[in-house]
Formats: structure tokens, C-alpha cells, sequence
């Protein structure tokens, strides 16, 4: 089964800025997913991609919002509908005048899938995040305390082991950091500081 796209462009430049609502986009996400794990996921890295613009990027809340938004519905086609993951979410996003930029960010979030490479630092967070955070959610999982107390060096030995979460690929991690150009241990630790509990 290939999820690749085949193109490289998306969205329309003319719907710059544009987003759906917090209420329609939780509407489409409480309506396309339905596995909860999924959906705590999907909050998960949508929670990260928010504070990150914030605290990193120094973005106002419109762009904030832009962040999370891509977050939020970068996997919505995932659940029902695999095969056609994320082409449905994209022609979804497209009719409904989003900003291109969130279209690429979810249609570049895993560039060895759809075949698009991540540009923006949009882009580049919202691949590094899906990865990271799967893995570093697996391990809190594994923990009485789930991320309380979590360290960075705990984190560090469960990448190494290629037992742990085995379905999460570490060349993609890999991959996905040196793309945004930021260390794995700034990553892990900012992860691990937000406790992206469910909310
Ligand atoms: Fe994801």
C-alpha cells in the first residue's frame, strides 16, 4: 500500500492565514477519530506544536493556533480510513480554504510515507513531534509515575534500545532532528517538560 502523494503542492496561496475554528476543528476531530489512543496522540503533539510556536518561535496566538491546528488533524484520515491516509485530511483541508501551510505541514509529516519533504519550521516541528512524542509516550506508559519525574537519560536508554517501541522508527527520529536542527536532548527535554497529559 503507498500513502505516497505524488505532489508537492497544496492548498491555495490565496487562503493564506486562514484556519478552520477551535469549535470546527474539533467537530472534524471528534467525527473522523474514533480510537482514543489516536486521539490522544493527536492532542498530544497538537499541545507541543502550540507551546513550541509560543515559547521557541515567539509566535503571536493566530500563529499559534495555525500550530496546533496541524497538530491537531495531521492524522484525522488515520483511523477509518488508512489507506487513504493523508490525502483525505489534505482534500478535506483544501475545500475548505485552510492555509497552505498547514496542508503541507500535515501532507510533510512523514516524508519517507508521502513523499513530500517538511520546508517550513512547521513542517519540521510537526514531523519531529510525531516521532519523539509516540516514543517518549510509550515509555511513560512503562512508568508508575508516567512522566512524572521522567529524566532525560531514561529517555536516552529506551532510543538506544531497539526493543522499546520497536515501531518507532530511530533513523526517523534521527532524521526528523537534524532536519529541525535542534538537538535530540532540547527536544526530549521540552517534551518531557510539558508532560502532554491528556487534557
Ligand atoms: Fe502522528
Amino acid at each position: 500500500m503507498s500513502l505516497l502523494l505524488s505532489r508537492t503542492n497544496f492548498g491555495d496561496v490565496a487562503n493564506k492565514g486562514n484556519t478552520l475554528s477551535r469549535a470546527e476543528a474539533e467537530t472534524l476531530f471528534n467525527e473522523w477519530v474514533l480510537n482514543p489512543r489516536l486521539q490522544l496522540h493527536m492532542k498530544q503533539v497538537a499541545y507541543l506544536m502550540q507551546n513550541w510556536a509560543k515559547e521557541k518561535e515567539g509566535l503571536n496566538d493566530a500563529d499559534q493556533w495555525r500550530w496546533e491546528m496541524a497538530g491537531l488533524l495531521h492524522d484525522a484520515d488515520w483511523d477509518q480510513w488508512p489507506q487513504l491516509h493523508c490525502k483525505k485530511i489534505i482534500e478535506e483541508l483544501e475545500q475548505r480554504n485552510v492555509d497552505p501551510e498547514i496542508i503541507h505541514a500535515i501532507a510533510s509529516h512523514g516524508p519517507n510515507h508521502f513523499g513530500v519533504e517538511p520546508e517550513t519550521k512547521m513542517d519540521k516541528m510537526l514531523f519531529t513531534f510525531d516521532e519523539l512524542s509516540g516514543l517518549i509516550h510509550a515509555y511513560s506508559l512503562m512508568r508508575p509515575g508516567g512522566y512524572d519525574g521522567m529524566e532525560l537519560k531514561g529517555v536516552r536508554k529506551r532510543l538506544k534500545e531497539k526493543s522499546f517501541a520497536a515501531n518507532v522508527s530511530r533513523e526517523e527520529i534521527n532524521d526528523a532532528c537534524n532536519r529541525a536542527g535542534i538537538t535530540q536532548d532540547e527536544l526530549i527535554n521540552f517534551i518531557i517538560s510539558k508532560q502532554p497529559d491528556a487534557k
